[in-house]
């Protein structure tokens, strides 16, 4: 009742001050999987199916609850469910780093593969405005047309439209992320990705592929000051690279001829790139012969992973991992969740773990010579989550 209550009465604020689409679908579709009977975990879910089907209706949301309960496997990012395939949806992937983020900022050399965990996203016309809708996040805004007046988290949509010249244009973009938000798995420039090529088919409007690239690193600045560039490209090519920035950036797509297998495990606590990688700098603006050093010694690390992953040297694909793990402590950029899943991974069979991404927060990876098994199985029973990939 009281959960009802309030919705309403945030409904009626949403009516009186962004008129009557904002903020709309996304409670109704909410109630509506209340009263389907959708767990907590599940609900986010229901709630994104629902409003894709486009019939946000009980018996609708009855049968989603039937369906995503089968699926659900706890304990699995993303809670084991199947990732949405949204009809007519265009895609950005998600990404970890294996070697050198944030020395990758200065220059230095970085490796990051994609991972399945990917964003859709899907245009539809409308009466009036732009409307961003994320269901999974809660967010349904119409977008200000005068940038100066956007809030930040609408600025990297509303960058993208500008230059694209569509900011006139009434439409709605539904936005299905299946990478957790702030988990360090290159989440915003999925996005960005996914927003671009949904305009792009939508609009017609014939974007390259280096187009798109470009478009999603101008939406990473907005986002993050100063990225190297290493999200927007794997968001966009969905290959396994060895990254340098630069004019021209150097983006090597990498043949590993084995299977490398890894655990991804999120510490559940969110984190931002741009705060980190602001730390990182005015650490490094204080100190730039020092971490100079550091960002080198990274560097040679990134090139010895590279070499081991090529020869398929897994014990030392995982130690040289430990050791870029150490420098990411240099630079101050883990926390007390990031360390204790990697003491867990390694105490249970990885040859290696280290954060990946920003850090901060966000998550960690492992490499498992042995299989991937009990070091999932540890890290789920120590209340995290956590995923198996392979790359190559
Ligand atoms: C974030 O995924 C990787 C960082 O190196 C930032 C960047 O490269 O833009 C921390």
């Amino acid at each position: 009742g009281a959960v009802g209550l309030a919705q309403n009465f945030s409904a009626i604020r949403a009516l009186a001050t962004e008129g009557i689409q904002a903020g709309h679908m996304t409670l109704h579709a909410r109630s509506v999987a209340t009263a389907a009977g959708a767990s907590p975990e599940i609900f986010d879910t229901v709630v994104e199916r629902l409003i894709e089907s486009g019939t946000i209706k009980i018996w609708k949301a009855r049968e989603i609850v039937a369906d995503v309960s089968v699926q659900s496997r706890p304990g699995e990012i993303g809670g084991g469910v199947k990732p949405l395939d949204a009809e007519g949806a265009k895609a950005g992937a998600g990404k970890i780093i294996l070697f050198g983020e944030h020395s990758v900022v200065y220059g230095r050399h970085a490796i990051a593969a994609p991972v399945e965990l990917a964003v859709q996203a899907r245009v539809h016309d409308c009466e009036d405005g732009v409307h961003l809708v994320v269901p999974r996040w809660g967010v349904e805004y119409r977008l200000h047309q005068q940038h100066e007046k956007r809030r930040s988290f609408e600025k990297p949509a509303g960058m993208i439209l500008d230059k694209l010249g569509l900011n006139d244009k009434a439409m709605r973009i539904e936005v299905y992320p299946n990478v957790p938000r702030a988990m360090g798995l290159g989440g915003s420039a999925a996005t960005a990705v996914a927003i671009i090529r949904a305009l792009d088919d939508h609009f017609d409007l014939g974007l390259t592929e280096e187009r798109v690239n470009q478009l999603a690193f101008e939406s990473e600045k907005v986002a993050h000051g100063h990225p190297s560039g290493i999200d927007n490209t794997v968001a966009t090519f969905g290959q396994t690279l060895l990254y340098r920035k630069g004019e021209p950036s150097l983006m090597e797509e990498l043949h590993i001829p084995h299977k490398i297998p890894l655990v991804i495990a999120m510490s559940g606590v969110e984190s931002l790139t741009a705060k980190m990688v602001a730390r990182v700098r005015s650490a490094w603006e204080r100190n730039r012969d020092l971490y100079e050093r550091i960002f080198d010694q990274i560097d040679a690390l990134t090139l010895q992973g590279l070499k081991a992953m090529q020869d398929n040297d897994l014990q030392h694909l995982g130690e040289l991992m430990n050791i870029n793990q150490g420098l990411l402590n240099a630079l101050q950029v883990s926390c007390w969740e990031l360390e204790e899943l990697i003491q867990i991974a390694r105490e249970n069979g990885a040859a290696g773990a280290k954060l990946t991404g920003g850090g901060g927060g966000g998550s960690i990876i492992a490499v498992c010579p042995d299989g991937t098994s009990n070091v999932v199985k540890a890290i789920r029973e120590a209340g995290y989550q956590a995923m198996e990939v392979e790359i190559g």
